[in-house]
C-alpha cells in the first residue's frame, strides 16, 4: 500500500474537494480517510444523497476503540464505509465534533501503523497543517504529501513557512508537490519558484463541478468528462508515478506498474 496526504496552508481551497475527487478516480482499492481534526465534510456533503447502509463508526469509533485499548493494534476496516457501489473506495469520515479533536493525538502513531499493513492505498485528508492540532505521525508515514493552495500571495506566504516544518518532518524519501486550485493570479512556475517544490497539476475554478464532490450537488451531464475530473485523474497518475519512482530509488526494485502510470511516464 501507498500513502497519500493532502493538506492545506489553511483559508479552505480546496483539501476535501480535491482528495473525494483524487479517490474516486482511483484505479485500485483505497481509503478515504478524513484525519482532519477540524472535523468530517464527506458524510454531509457528497454522501447525503447516497447512504445506503450504515456510515460505520469512522475516526471517533477508531479513537474509542484505541482508548479501550492502549495496546491493540488498530483495525481501521471495522469502522469504514463504502462510497462507490463494488466497495472499492472506503470512507473513514472524521470527526463530527471538533472538540473531539483532542482525543485523536494519540491515536495517529497507532492509526500510521495499521495503516502501513492495510491492502490497498490511503488518501488522507488533515486539513490545514502547521498548528498544534497538525497530525505529525501521519505525515512522518507518508510516501507522498500533496499541498493544496491556490495561487494567490495570502496562500503563498501562508505556504511557504509550512513547508519548511513539513520538509522536517516528512521522510526524506517521500514525495511533496503542490496541487493548485486556480484561482489566483500567480503561474506554477513562480508558485514553484516560491516554494521549491513540484507543482504536480492545476485543478480548475470550477464551482459547479467541484460542488458535486463537496456539497452532494446534482453532477451536470458533463460532470464525468470535466476538467476537474479529468485534472484530477492526472493528480492521480503523477502522484503515483512519483511515489513508484521514488520507490524504486530507494529499494532498486520497481514496483508493479498500474495502467495508470504508465500513461502518466509517457
Ligand atoms: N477546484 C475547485 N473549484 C471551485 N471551487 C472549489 C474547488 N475545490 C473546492 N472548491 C470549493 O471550495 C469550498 C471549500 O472546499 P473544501 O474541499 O471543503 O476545502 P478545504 O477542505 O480546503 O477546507 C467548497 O465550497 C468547494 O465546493
Ligand atoms: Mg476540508
Amino acid at each position: 500500500m501507498a500513502f497519500y496526504c493532502l493538506v492545506s496552508p489553511g483559508g479552505s481551497p480546496g483539501v476535501t474537494t480535491s482528495a473525494l475527487g483524487l479517490a474516486l478516480g482511483w484505479p485500485g482499492r483505497v481509503l478515504l480517510a478524513e484525519c482532519d481534526p477540524l472535523g468530517r465534510r464527506v458524510l454531509p456533503g457528497f454522501m447525503v444523497d447516497r447512504m445506503r447502509g450504515s456510515a460505520g463508526s469512522g475516526l471517533l469509533g477508531l479513537a474509542m476503540a484505541a482508548e479501550a485499548d492502549p495496546q491493540a493494534t488498530l483495525v481501521p476496516d471495522d469502522h469504514v464505509m463504502s462510497i462507490v457501489d463494488d466497495g472499492r473506495v472506503e470512507l473513514l469520515h472524521g470527526l463530527g465534533d471538533p472538540r473531539h479533536g483532542a482525543r485523536l493525538r494519540p491515536v495517529w502513531r497507532r492509526l500510521a501503523e495499521a495503516l502501513a499493513t492495510r491492502d490497498g492505498d490511503v488518501i488522507a485528508d488533515l486539513g490545514q497543517i502547521g498548528g498544534a492540532d497538525t497530525p505529525a505521525e501521519l505525515l512522518m508515514a507518508a510516501d507522498a504529501v500533496i499541498l493544496v493552495l491556490k495561487p494567490t500571495l495570502v496562500q503563498v506566504d501562508a505556504a511557504k513557512p509550512r513547508l519548511d516544518a513539513l520538509r522536517e518532518v516528512v521522510d526524506e524519501r517521500a514525495a511533496v508537490g503542490a496541487c493548485l486550485i486556480a484561482d489566483g493570479a500567480y503561474t506554477s512556475a513562480e508558485v514553484e519558484r516560491a516554494l521549491g517544490v513540484p507543482v504536480l497539476v492545476e485543478l480548475p475554478f470550477s464551482r459547479a463541478d467541484a460542488q458535486v464532490l463537496s456539497d452532494g450537488a446534482r453532477p451536470r451531464l458533463t460532470f464525468r468528462t470535466s476538467l476537474l475530473v479529468r485534472s484530477l485523474d492526472a493528480l492521480g497518475r503523477r502522484v503515483r508515478a512519483a511515489v513508484t519512482e521514488s520507490e524504486t530509488v530507494r529499494t532498486g526494485i520497481a514496483r508493479p506498474v498500474s495502467p495508470a502510470t504508465t500513461e502518466a511516464s509517457q
